[in-house]
């Protein structure tokens, strides 16, 4: 790669006089859903995914990328800029009956960027919220929706099955809407194909005269499992059901991204675009996905659930075909996708993220020298995690508070190096290899409350080095406690059973 680098520069600096920034780019932000480390063939994955492959080797791939371990968090911090503990939304996921939103008194990515004369357009999966209209995407500054609210609906009938408690009962219901009316004529279609198809379709009526925000939230490749056979007949050779079909998914997911850069081409706005590509959190190894050769996996604040696959295309880049290995995180796109912009922050909450734009583009040193991952004292993990080393004492530890910071609480913070643990950090295992049989051999020993990992030198987090550092453990227990200071308390309401969509409705706002 670094020996393509000055002819890339030369190409720029003949090519392209909107690199000066005199001009606002178009910006298209697509988000795969669950999509893990190992899950991309520039990782090394067994899947191809020629087209992400592609754009990132002429773009800057991000290496120590971040986001959060579960869907609505990093939807939620991609939108505002700021950490889950600033908005009261530090615990897991919006429910579909569960009567709240991300706060209305937030200020979105899309109402800045709108605002700096941008026409913004989104397709895809919300999740940050739709009791009431005035949490829907329409009403938070995208001029267009087409997609869905909640999360995990069938990917061609396009229906969401959920428990209603209060109800004792469980609805399925269509999840697809086109603006705010719910679209009932897509059945069959494929979403990964759907989706794509509108955001081609946006593209090609673009006015390229006006700068086009185009926010892409893919279903793909979140479970359920489903696939249209001929993206699959690839991967006969992988053994594993799961695995095979997750395969053909991602491969569905990397035409996708193909398609839509292609149209960007088509339509003369790819001199003048800048696209990022993210996953919204680490794989979910039960439903296929790998995150090897890191620890944990989505819903955990292990490196295999918050490190991302990320990275940034297009001509506008001052330093293409590199990999950048500068710390960024997912809040940290609406200060750089509004300064790029040229848009206005002053009227935002205080911004946790960074303009991480010279970053990226020109291989600056991160403005961004700590990462608070979260802190959630009411964590849980819903899903089975055999073989863990959690210690059934450890959850009888509550209460002992160590340089101001209650150790039993579900939290992680990152400074350079430095990554520190406490409470229970979700699913600790360290998932095989796909293809591979057993368990990949790693520490005995059983957690602890208080962990320190050096993840710059061992980003598998297998050696727990607290012990050996004491003064870094105090430290960043005293920024934890800082930060669970300007936190708000968690907001979780309890179902509201007026979310019942009836047996022909649609999932959506009831208040
Ligand atoms: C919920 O339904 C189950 C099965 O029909 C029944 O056994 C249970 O008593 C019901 N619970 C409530 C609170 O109605
Ligand atoms: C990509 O475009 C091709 C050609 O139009 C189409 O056949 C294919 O279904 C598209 N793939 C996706 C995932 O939308
Ligand atoms: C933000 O800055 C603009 C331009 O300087 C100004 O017109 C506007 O009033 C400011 N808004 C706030 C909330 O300070
Ligand atoms: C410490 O945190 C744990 C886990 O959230 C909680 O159960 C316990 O009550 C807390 N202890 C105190 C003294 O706040
Ligand atoms: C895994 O184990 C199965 C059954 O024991 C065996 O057939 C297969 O070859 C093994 N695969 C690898 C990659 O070792």
């Amino acid at each position: 790669m670094a020996a393509k680098l000055p002819f890339f520069a030369l190409l720029l600096t003949v090519c392209c006089p909107a690199a000066s920034g005199s001009k606002q780019p178009h910006i298209v932000f697509i988000l795969a859903d669950d999509l893990g480390w190992y899950d991309v063939g520039y990782h090394g994955s067994e899947i191809n995914t020629p087209h992400l492959d592609k754009l990132s080797a002429a773009g800057v791939r991000l290496e120590n990328y971040y986001v959060q371990p579960l869907c609505t968090p990093s939807r939620n911090q991609l939108m505002t800029g700021r950490y889950q503990i600033h908005t009261g939304m530090q615990h897991q996921i919006i429910w579909p009956c569960q009567p709240y939103c991300v706060p209305l008194d937030e200020t979105f990515l899309p109402e800045l960027l709108s605002e700096a004369g941008y026409a913004t357009h989104m397709v895809g999966k919300w999740h940050l919220g739709m009791y009431k209209k005035d949490c829907l995407p329409t009403r938070r500054g995208f001029h267009s929706f087409f997609g869905y609210l909640t999360g995990s609906e069938d990917y061609y009938t396009h229906i969401r099955c959920s428990p209603i408690a209060a109800l004792n009962s469980s609805r399925c219901a269509l999840d697809l809407r086109e603006e705010e009316a719910a679209a009932p004529g897509y059945k069959g279609a494929y979403s990964t194909e759907l989706f794509s198809q509108r955001a081609v379709r946006i593209i090609a009526k673009h006015d390229p005269k006006k700068p086009l925000f185009l926010y892409v939230a893919l279903q793909a490749v979140h479970s359920p499992l489903q696939v249209p056979e001929r993206y699959v007949a690839p991967y006969a050779f992988i053994r594993d059901p799961s695995r095979r079909a997750y395969a053909g998914m991602v491969a569905a997911m990397d035409e996708a991204v193909g398609n839509i850069s292609l149209a960007l081409r088509q339509a003369g706005l790819w001199a003048n675009t800048v696209l990022v590509f993210s996953t919204d959190n680490g794989g979910q190894t039960l439903e296929g996905a790998s995150n090897w050769p890191l620890r944990g996996r989505k819903w955990s604040l292990w490196e295999g659930g918050v490190r991302g696959v990320g990275f940034v295309s297009g001509p506008l880049l001052q330093r293409p075909a590199s990999a950048s290995r500068e710390l960024v995180h997912v809040s940290d796109w609406l200060p750089t996708l509004v300064g790029l912009a040229g848009g206005r922050l002053n009227a935002t909450k205080p911004l946790d993220g960074f303009d991480v734009w010279n970053t990226i583009s020109k291989g600056f040193a991160s403005p961004r020298l700590e990462l608070l991952h979260n802190i959630d004292p009411m964590y849980n993990d819903i899903a089975p995690c055999p073989g863990s080393k959690r210690l059934r004492a450890f959850d009888g530890d509550a209460g002992v508070f160590r340089s101001g910071f209650n150790v039993s609480v579900h939290a992680a913070i990152r400074s350079s190096n430095w990554k520190l643990l406490t409470g229970y950090p979700g699913c600790d295992v360290w998932f095989p290899r796909p293809g591979q049989n057993g368990s990949s051999p790693g520490a005995s020993e059983p957690l602890k409350p208080v962990m320190l990992f050096d993840v710059l030198k061992d980003p598998e987090e297998r050696n727990e080095v607290s012990a050996l550092y004491p003064a870094v453990v105090e430290r960043l227990l005293g920024r934890l406690s800082h930060h669970q200071q300007s936190a708000l308390p968690v907001h979780f309401p309890d179902e509201d059973p007026r979310c019942d969509p009836g047996p022909t409705g649609a999932w959506g706002p009831w208040a």
